[in-house]
């Protein structure tokens, strides 16, 4: 069924786990997660960043997560990733989506305060969640990256005051992680989760979650993350599946042979994922 995400988000909350947030572009996408989600009976959030929707069109897009989530026997919602201007957000809320990320993490606290409350007044009036950022997220995500030197952890007490004052309904820190692969291996900024936890009380968001080691998810669950945002992982997953297909069956013309074991190969990552963020059991 489909669902706010404030609806799955705040149960998260209650109950110290996360949901995750996987990016969508592609029906064969689409179905790993859901089926993912359904066999691990676990709620789920179905993201289309600025780039999944211009690759894919938001009308495929808009149409194909609202026929996954109303079919799907788990919670799902249908989440706009990186959202960076209004008219961006009106359009989603336009299609159906029923959660929206307005991303003015690029702007200075107050502009960033002003264009999520400016998003947060229309989105709310039409029952639509709403994720901000602040902080700045480090690595690149749809060709836009911001680099280590750039990037800067969320202060907690500014967490507290744009909480406070725009009244979001989750929000992404920046404590460590960056989008796209990593390095090194990612350090996270522990304390500075609880302490922003225990200022704000909302779900907290992690971006960059790919390629985090197990513990450090869990950890970061356990002080009060609750929706983790996987790409990285799912696109390794995939077109590694079409390599060794394509390896093993040069003469194969059959698009479906190729995605077939792609989107097996996703759905067993993702399903990992459910256990490892503590959803699959909670739809
Ligand atoms: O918004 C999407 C995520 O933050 C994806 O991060 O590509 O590192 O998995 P990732
Ligand atoms: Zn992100």
């Amino acid at each position: 069924m489909l669902v706010t995400g404030k609806e799955l988000l705040d149960h998260a909350n209650k109950y110290n786990y996360a949901v995750g947030a996987f990016n969508v572009n592609n029906m064969e996408i689409v179905q790993a997660i859901i089926e993912a989600a359904e066999e691990t009976n676990s709620p789920v959030i179905l993201q289309a960043s600025q780039g999944g929707i211009k690759y894919a069109g938001i009308e495929y897009i808009a149409a194909l997560g609202k026929l996954a989530a109303r079919k799907a026997k788990v919670p799902v919602a249908l989440h706009l990733d990186h959202g960076t201007d209004f008219d961006q957000v009106m359009l989603c809320i336009r299609h159906g989506f029923t959660s929206v990320m307005i991303d003015g993490s690029k702007y200075e606290l107050r502009e960033n305060i002003n264009i999520t409350k400016k998003v947060i007044e229309v989105a709310h009036a039409v029952g639509v969640s709403v994720e901000a950022e602040l902080g700045k997220i480090g690595g690149t995500e749809d060709n836009v990256t911001v680099d280590e030197r750039e990037a800067a952890f969320t202060d907690p007490d500014e967490a507290k005051l744009f909480v406070d004052e725009t009244g979001v309904d989750y929000l992404a820190i920046a404590v460590g992680t960056a989008h796209g692969v990593y390095k090194g291996e990612p350090k996270l900024d522990f304390d500075r989760i609880k302490r922003i936890k225990e200022l704000v009380g909302i779900p907290l968001v992690l971006h960059g979650s790919s390629g985090v080691p197990e513990d450090s998810i869990k950890k970061a669950v356990s002080l009060g993350i609750n929706k983790i945002n996987i790409d990285t992982d799912l696109r390794i997953a995939f077109t590694q599946a079409i390599r060794d297909y394509n390896e093993k069956n040069p003469k194969n013309i059959d698009p479906r042979k190729v995605l077939a074991p792609a989107k097996e190969a996703m759905k067993e990552v993702i399903k990992e994922k459910m256990h490892i963020f503590g959803s699959a059991g909670r739809a």
